[in-house]
């Protein structure tokens, strides 16, 4: 059996921390000044930060310091939560997210968040499944049902 290797081109930015200076870098996101409060209780407390695009970058603190909320934050998912209100700005590419223009789900399908645990709508399978191409508009049943069974009978998430 012969395998086919498909090329893969990857850029990948200098790993050198000592030559990483967060100004230089282009940022994906960034912050200003950006609390949010759940009722009374505030939960962020004016966060400034900067997003450089292509390295990775991890959130580190105590339990209940306000990682997730600050996650939640760049999706606008916190707007589903009760008694949420923010003040401050967070720009996606130099745009304010908050922005009323600005479409929700096309921010959602531009900005992913991987959950610690499944977290499935209240819907069937084959729902849950097929929603992302139902968002995008796809309703006809045979593409629904080539991709969903793909998608079911694929390896896990994330894996491909
Ligand atoms: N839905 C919510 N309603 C009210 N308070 C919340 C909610 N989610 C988180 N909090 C509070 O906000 C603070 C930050 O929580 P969180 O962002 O989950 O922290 P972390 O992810 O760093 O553990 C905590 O005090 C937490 O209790
Ligand atoms: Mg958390």
């Amino acid at each position: 059996m012969t395998t086919v290797q498909t090329p893969i081109s990857v850029s990948i930015a200098p790993m050198d921390k000592d030559n990483l200076d967060i100004g230089k870098e282009v940022s994906t996101f960034e912050t200003k000044n950006f609390n949010l409060f759940y009722g009374e209780k505030q939960a962020l407390h004016g966060v400034n930060i900067k997003i450089p695009e292509h390295r990775v970058t991890a959130f580190i603190g105590p339990s209940g310091c306000g990682k997730s909320t600050l996650l939640r934050s760049f999706n606008r998912m916190n707007d589903l939560v009760d008694n949420v209100r923010i003040e401050g700005e967070i720009l996606l590419g130099g745009k304010d997210i908050h922005h009323p223009k600005v479409d929700v789900s096309n921010l959602r399908r531009q900005v992913g968040m991987v959950f610690q645990r499944p977290n499935p709508f209240p819907k069937s399978i084959y729902e849950n499944v097929g929603y992302g191409l139902r968002l995008q508009g796809v309703n006809q049943r045979s593409i629904l049902d080539d991709k969903v069974e793909w998608a079911l009978k694929g390896p896990p998430c994330g894996t491909r």
